[in-house]
């Protein structure tokens, strides 16, 4: 593998932006030093006769940022590849910039047991392109919760370092994995608290059933407008209040997954002792649901993207820190799915893997966010929360994954450099022009 060294780079972390050369050997970040200095040290570590590779970084408009952590995709596999696979979605995740994904429970079979954990893990061994781990999903099974089957991977030394942490999906959404009745064993469960002297993650879909249930009646559900009617913010409010109470009981973290409204926020925002986090997804800021009418079903997501309004205070939550974390949720489905091809109605979910960091980073060209507020939410704070050591950081000894992104350059999304990667072929924000792309990424220590 060859040494790199990025010359001239500005660096950004969560607390701010400093010239650097940044010299990566053997997969790592061996130093970042002093603007200059990164030559002379590189010399000092080549081997007789070895040549390294120099990365200009100099340009107004160029910056060095970690690779992003994505805590939050369905890559679809096993089981329902026509959708998504490890190999075309990690491809579009390294396009856009992320070099690590969480990948989620609900595939077929759901990864609810021992067996389908460890099957999953050796698919993603063999296919995906970027760093992984692996949610294990909560369901009842004989009226029973599965701890048993977590316990099995958590005590098995090679696959645990692949656990992301434990998923409950307190309602039905893809899959039908909806078993809220368990949130609280896996809580109050004091052998799923630690692994490796770090909390195991719980990320919790917070809607809640019955309010759902109540809702969707009188609904045609076959016209896409309507979704966001029949899951309304309100079964979402009621499922994170119950999800925060049972954190509070217990002592034990949570995390919450993509929240869709103000009134989560303030919920959330009584438990922010350390105890509750939670993540906001693109889709929810920036669509919004007076777009069903061009997009029709390939709008559908659950939670449902909601009103202009409430785009606007979930943006008040990410530059007021009541947000933790950006975490795309990518989860494809076909186009024939969506446009309900033979009468079916449009399956929840939509592609976001390979956009994520150009949106982001659009907002911050038009002076809306920093970009150190960028790295703080998809880079530093998700490799926080979940326990990821030497990732999110550009620092000595980190693990080199590394992005140099363009400010200055100007794509369109799904044309040209910004052909979409995606199995399915489709994206929401198709035609969208956006400035500011990665240039060049890094993953390990490997420009790929
Ligand atoms: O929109 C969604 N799509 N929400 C979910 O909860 C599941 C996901 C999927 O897997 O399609
Ligand atoms: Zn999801």
């Amino acid at each position: 593998m060859k040494k790199l060294l990025f010359k001239n780079a500005k660096v950004v972390s969560a607390h701010g932006i400093d010239e650097k050369d940044v010299v990566v050997n053997a997969g790592e970040i061996f130093k970042v030093c002093e603007d200059g200095e990164g030559e002379d040290v590189m010399v000092n570590i080549l081997e007789e006769g070895e040549e390294f590779e120099t990365i200009d970084c100099s340009g107004e408009d160029k910056y060095l940022l970690p690779g992003l952590v994505d805590a939050h995709v369905h890559f679809r596999e096993p089981g329902m590849t026509a959708k998504g696979d490890f190999a075309s979605e990690s491809a579009a995740a390294l396009a856009g910039g992320v070099t690590t994904i969480f990948d989620m429970p609900n595939t077929k079979p759901a990864t609810v047991t021992f067996e389908a954990f460890a099957a999953k893990v050796e698919l993603a061994k063999e296919k995906c392109k970027c760093h992984f781990k692996i949610f294990v999903g909560a369901a009842e099974v004989d009226g029973k919760a599965n701890l048993e089957e977590i316990k099995k991977i958590v005590a098995d030394d090679e696959l645990r370092r692949f656990l992301a942490g434990i998923k409950v999906y307190m309602a039905h959404s893809t899959g039908d994995m909806g078993a809220s009745g368990v949130l609280e064993a896996m809580l109050a469960d004091e052998k799923l608290r630690e692994i490796d002297g770090r909390v195991l993650p719980i990320v919790v879909h917070a809607e809640d059933q019955e309010c759902l249930d109540e809702f969707a009646e009188g609904f045609d559900l076959s016209v896409p407008g309507n979704h966001g009617k029949a899951r309304p913010v309100e079964c979402c409010l009621k499922a994170v209040k119950e999800a925060c109470h049972l954190a509070r009981k217990h002592k034990r973290s949570v995390h919450i997954a993509h929240v869709s409204s103000r009134e989560e926020l303030d919920e959330i925002g009584k438990f922010k002792d350390g105890l509750v986090t939670c993540e906001v997804s693109p889709r929810h800021l920036f669509l919004n649901d007076g777009m069903y009418e061009k997009l029709g079903g390939f709008l559908k997501v659950n939670p449902p993207v909601r009103s202009k309004e409430e785009v606007g205070e979930l943006w008040k939550g990410v530059y007021a820190g009541e947000i933790d974390i950006v975490a795309t949720d990518h989860s494809p489905h076909t186009r024939e799915e969506k446009e309900g091809a033979g009468g079916g109605i449009a399956p929840s979910g939509m592609p976001d893997v390979q956009t994520l960091l150009p949106l982001m980073l659009n907002e911050v060209v038009g002076e809306k966010l920093d970009l150190q507020k960028v790295v703080e939410m998809c880079c530093e704070k998700p490799a926080e929360i979940f326990g990821l050591e030497n990732v999110g950081k550009i620092e000595d000894g980190g693990r080199a994954d590394l992005i140099l992104v363009d400010l200055g350059e100007e794509r369109i999304v799904g044309k040209g450099e910004a052909a979409l990667k995606y199995k399915c072929g489709w994206s929401c924000y198709e035609g969208w022009k956006l400035s500011g792309w990665p240039e060049v990424v890094v993953l390990a220590g490997e420009v790929v």
